[in-house]
């Protein structure tokens, strides 16, 4: 079973970017953690970053088939990408929106997620617990699927 940790813009700034709400690892000690706990769960683990929006979109539509879940940060787009929405909408794998910050007690235009009502849940504000809990529940979901 393969899993995609998709990553949206600005991520590929962990490590320096604003440590106070990112924390100060990089995203590359993130893989590198997710790597680990994609072993104990058993899964294949593939991770891919970019700034594009129109890159993300194509990766989630060749995710169907080739993966069996998606832990998804959007970063800003979370806010407001329609089109990303759709694109998580158009495929039948579960997306597991997931943030490092918690984007309820900050800014108010971050307290809203045009994301998350397509995607199976949202974990939000548990640092780099976000991504390994994604992990986690986007294996569970995905092995739920298999089942039935
Ligand atoms: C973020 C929260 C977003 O509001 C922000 O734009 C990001 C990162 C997070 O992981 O906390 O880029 O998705």
């Amino acid at each position: 079973m393969k899993i995609l940790v998709l990553n949206g813009p600005n991520l590929n700034m962990l490590g320096k970017r604003q440590p106070e709400h990112y924390g100060s690892l990089t995203l590359l000690e993130i893989n590198q953690k997710l790597s680990a706990h994609a072993d104990e769960l058993g899964v294949e683990l593939d991770s891919f970053q970019s700034n594009h929006e129109g890159e993300l979109i194509e990766k989630i539509h060749s995710a169907e088939g080739e993966y069996s879940a998606v832990v998804f940060n959007p970063g800003a787009f979370t806010h407001y990408s329609l089109a990303l929405r759709d694109a998580v909408a158009s495929v039948t794998i579960p997306v597991v929106e997931i943030h490092l910050s918690n984007i309820y007690a900050r800014e108010e235009f971050r307290a809203k997620s045009v994301i998350a009502p397509v995607a199976a849940g949202q974990i939000s504000g548990l640092g780099v617990d976000s991504y390994l809990l994604g992990l986690s529940a986007a294996t569970a979901i995905a092995k739920r699927k298999k089942q039935q």
